[in-house]
């Protein structure tokens, strides 16, 4: 029998962040700082590397860990020396029970599949990750993407989060979004909130991811617009538009999303940054000053230096649940920026919208489409 003063030690928590670009390795720099002062969790960090040669011809992943820095996503910025890179996905995750999921959203599935049996039955899940995959059936959102391949439970955090700002510990906030357990909302509050990064909970899963998802479709409208150089007032008419189209069309796909979602970091604030400073608008500018002549992987490629642009894709992804339901109508913002983007119309397209008053009212009451 154990002696009487051997009181059981509680076992700390153990994180792992998958993915390493420019907010995987911000994440990293977060949570590292947090698990070193909160006795609760276990100092080390692991951060999967997705292997890339440097033109140097080491390995980014051996980079990382001798310099403390992630020189292509993330030059210039020290991450704490508990952060430990590893390109063996599976060595990665196998001691976490929180796992932080930050890659672009296309290699999601490919991801979440092979780790299937490799993690521990007692992990659950945080998505960072802004975009969604559509399916047959319809919309599948990130957070359930992982949920039903890995069978885990899985929150999200999103909100003004333009990662640079966030390296430089400028101030700003974000939201996590949770589904029923509030107590595992508030480890991954613990986890993430600093001084400078303000973290919330609202019980809104849908709500949040479909925020940060739509808002990088409404952020190339918004790049269009600069492009075009039409000035402050159709930029802001541009975000209004593309607000209400965020919150009419994730109404109709989940009815339980909440109407204050949208004036969380998440909702209203993380669509100005967006519009305002985000690559998704940088790209869609140049798109525009180039008259729609330069493809978006052409100038993602030249632009980004191997950083994603998510917002083309996810406006291919919503024109398809869009086109599928029939609501292409409903959604003329959602729908332009698709066409403009796949070449059927010119970026100027964007200013000849003019809005449909009598159909909107329509979006506020799921019934009259079914
Ligand atoms: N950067 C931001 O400011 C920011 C802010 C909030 C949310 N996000 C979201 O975070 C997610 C990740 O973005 P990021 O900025 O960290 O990445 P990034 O665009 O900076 O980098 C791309 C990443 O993808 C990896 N990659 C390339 N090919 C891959 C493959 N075949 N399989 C797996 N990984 C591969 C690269 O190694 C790199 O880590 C996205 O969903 C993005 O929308 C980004």
């Amino acid at each position: 029998m154990a002696p009487s003063n051997q009181l059981e030690v509680p076992q700390k928590s153990r994180v792992t962040v998958v993915g390493s670009g420019n907010w995987g390795s911000v994440a990293a720099k977060l949570i590292a700082f947090n698990t070193l002062h909160i006795n609760s969790f276990h100092d080390e960090v692991r951060m999967w590397v997705f292997e890339e040669t440097l033109p140097s011809g080491e390995n980014l992943s051996d980079v990382i860990n001798r310099t403390n820095e992630n020189v292509k996503y993330l030059p210039g910025i020290k991450l704490p020396k508990n952060v430990v890179a590893d390109p063996d996905i599976e060595h990665a995750v196998r001691d976490a029970n929180m796992l932080v999921f930050v890659t672009p959203h296309q290699f999601m599935e490919g991801i979440c599949k092979r780790l299937v049996g490799k993690i521990r039955e007692d992990a659950v899940a945080i998505s960072l990750i802004k975009g969604m995959e559509v399916k047959r059936e319809g919309p599948c959102m990130i957070s359930s993407l992982i949920s039903e391949i890995l069978g885990i439970s899985c929150c999200v955090l999103m909100g003004a989060n333009i990662a640079n700002e966030i390296a430089v510990e400028k101030f700003s906030e974000a939201t996590v979004g949770y589904r029923e357990n509030k107590e595992i909302a508030e480890k991954w509050v613990q986890l993430f909130n600093t001084p400078y990064f303000m973290v919330s909970a609202v019980q809104d899963v849908e709500g949040v991811e479909l925020c940060g998802t739509l808002k990088n479709v409404v952020a190339l409208a918004a790049g269009f617009v600069d492009g075009l150089e039409m000035g402050n007032n159709t930029k802001a008419a541009i975000m209004r538009i593309g607000l209400r189209e965020m919150k009419a069309l994730s109404k109709l796909l989940f009815p339980s999303v909440k109407d204050n979602t949208f004036f969380e970091s998440c909702g209203v604030a993380d669509l100005i940054t967006t519009c305002l400073g985000g690559r998704n608008r940088r790209c869609a500018d140049a798109f525009a000053r180039n008259g729609g002549k330069r493809s978006f992987d052409e100038l993602e490629a030249e632009m980004l230096q191997g950083q994603k642009l998510q917002g083309v894709s996810t406006a291919k992804e919503v024109y398809e649940v869009l086109s599928h339901r029939g609501w292409l109508e409903l959604f003329p913002l959602f729908t332009t920026v698709h066409e403009i983007c796949s070449g059927r119309l010119a970026p100027s397209a964007i200013v000849e919208y003019t809005e449909h008053s009598a159909r909107l009212p329509l979006l506020e009451s799921p019934v009259h489409l079914n």
